[in-house]
């Protein structure tokens, strides 16, 4: 059998042979991995477990909190608090900033999380999943606020997901490269099963909520018909659709064999610049694709590269495989200059 490599020897061997992750940002990991086995026992138990259904509450978003947001919320808090690796958190489920309780030491990360993503599909028992994004605190003064946070996605120092499906996979980069690590059920470990993971820059599928259609800007109308009229379109090839809508999901299916997902800005709210959060679903997700040869932008500019202006700020989102991605961007473009 070949030679099985754990979460920990692959983080102890980035370390050794590229010294670019710290003590501190290694353990932040392993907590992280340590919170999602937990969260995968609550989502794996389902009914039997009484994880099912609403909680009854909302969060800052005004959207309707299931039980196992809150689950995965509270376990991902505990179990990152008392370390010494972290000066605070955010999260999709909580309104502010948890900064470090003073009984524990501080250490200098910050840690955005969507605990449970894809939350329409905990019930009915699709794929769903945690994303998580790692920035450190760059100034030197004591404490800490939101306006620490309040980095642009190209200073992540590391970004993950975990997608709780028929497999249970972590998939990590800290910047070289993205690496999957499946759970071993038995072992109670991570096994590393993908390196180097690449996304191909020519793609045949394409991921978007179709029942939007009619509330869409023309440049993404003209790229899904482009797609829809297939081999006798102008793309002179017959393209594929998938939805889970779990982001984690989707992204999931595009770094294993390519794809482009969209979660434009549409009509429905014209005030918000989309559906997703910036800062704890399309910058980590961002990071990860860009980490495996494939582009990211709000349909303009990169996403990595937008200065976030609030905490639980939102986003337009096309990411995937590089060609199609340059293509909704280059649509997008042409329809600002041709309206100026
Ligand atoms: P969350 O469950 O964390 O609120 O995120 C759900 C997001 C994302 O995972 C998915 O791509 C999208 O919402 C699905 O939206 P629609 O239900 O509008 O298709
Ligand atoms: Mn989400
Ligand atoms: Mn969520």
């Amino acid at each position: 059998m070949a030679q099985r490599i754990s979460l920990t020897q692959y983080l102890v061997e980035q370390q050794r042979e590229h010294g670019h992750i710290p003590g501190q940002l290694r353990l932040l990991i392993e907590v992280v991995a340590r919170a999602c086995k937990r969260i995968a026992i609550s989502v794996n138990k389902g009914a039997l477990g009484e994880v099912l259904g609403s909680a009854g509450s909302e969060n800052v978003q005004g959207e309707v909190q299931k039980k196992l947001d809150i689950i995965a919320n509270e376990v991902l808090v505990e179990a990152n608090e008392w370390g010494g690796h972290l000066a605070a958190m955010a999260s999709e489920e909580m309104d502010s900033i948890h900064v470090v309780p003073n009984r524990y030491p501080q250490g200098e990360y910050l840690l955005l999380f969507d605990p449970l993503d894809g939350s329409s599909n905990i019930d009915v028992n699709v794929s769903i999943g945690t994303i998580f994004s790692v920035l450190r605190k760059v100034d030197n003064h004591p404490g800490v606020s939101e306006q620490d946070f309040l980095q642009p996605g190209r200073r992540q120092a590391a970004a993950g997901y975990c997608v709780y499906g028929p497999q249970t996979t972590l998939v990590l980069t800290v910047g070289r490269g993205v690496a999957m690590f499946t759970l071993d059920r038995e072992q109670g470990s991570w096994v590393l099963t993908a390196e180097n993971v690449t996304i191909p820059e020519d793609t045949k599928e394409f991921a978007i909520n179709m029942s939007n259609m009619r509330h869409w800007d023309a440049p993404v109308k003209r790229y899904i018909d482009e797609c829809l009229a297939g081999k006798e379109g102008v793309r002179g090839k017959d393209f594929n659709m998938r939805w889970v809508a779990s982001m984690v999901a989707d992204v999931h299916r595009i770094l294993t064999r390519g794809g482009i997902f969209m979660y434009p800005w549409d009509k429905r709210e014209p005030d918000k610049p989309g559906k997703l959060r910036l800062m704890y679903e399309a910058n980590p997700m961002s990071f990860l694709v860009e980490q495996a040869g494939g582009m990211s932008t709000n349909a303009r500019e990169r996403i990595m590269d937008i200065q976030p202006a609030k905490l639980h700020e939102r986003v337009s989102v096309v990411l995937g495989s590089k060609n199609e991605v340059q293509r909704v961007t280059d649509y997008h473009l042409e329809a600002d200059n041709t309206q100026r």
